[in-house]
């Protein structure tokens, strides 16, 4: 049996339990997911599990390690392919000390360390942005500028290694692009 794709699912079937500002951020994430490979691999996943709610722990895992942190949007995204009230996949999200939500800082640096991108240098990438921001995959910068995270393939190994800046897949990069990208978000340093 084939699987639904993103948009055949009727929208009002999730919308009906979504709040007003959720409602109207729905479309917009559902074109934005129809782009991003990463939600791809997400949605074969959810697939593979037949779209089961009771998928959802595993589901979240996933979308965690293909994102590195669960945000907003793609919470809600998982909400409405699983047929959940976003309320649960909060609730779950937030539940469980394993799950990342979207870090605090003001922007984010999520490097992936998939095996692709692990053996084409992903790891020199992420100590150089650990040194000049003086802090571990994880954390935030004391001044909130700048989250770096770590995912497990996003999908992108075609580019490896892969780059994440506020949500734009950047390929091949290198110890000094990643710096070169960051260093204005690193108060303390250039
Ligand atoms: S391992 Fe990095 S994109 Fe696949």
């Amino acid at each position: 049996m084939r699987g639904r794709d993103i948009t055949s699912v009727p929208l009002s079937d999730m919308i009906a339990t979504l709040s007003n500002k959720k409602k109207n951020r729905l479309p917009k994430i559902l074109e934005h997911a129809s782009g991003d490979k990463r939600f791809k691999i997400l949605e074969a996943h959810m697939k593979k599990h037949q779209f089961k709610q009771d998928a959802l722990i595993e589901v979240l895992h996933k979308a965690q390690e293909l994102f590195g942190f669960l945000e907003d949007d793609l919470l809600l995204f998982i909400a409405y392919r699983l047929k959940l009230p976003a309320s649960r996949v909060y609730g779950v999200a937030t539940f469980y000390h394993f799950f990342t939500l979207k870090p605090n800082g003001k922007h984010t640096c999520v490097v992936c360390m998939g095996t692709a991108c692990y053996v084409k240098g992903a790891d020199k990438v992420l100590a150089a942005v650990e040194e000049k921001a003086r802090i571990k995959a994880g954390e935030t910068t004391p001044d909130g500028e700048l989250s770096l995270l770590t995912a497990r393939c996003i999908g992108a190994c075609g580019i490896a290694p892969a780059v994440v800046y506020d949500g734009a897949v950047t390929p091949r990069q290198t110890p000094e692009q990643v710096l070169e990208k960051v260093k204005g978000w690193i108060g303390h340093g250039n």
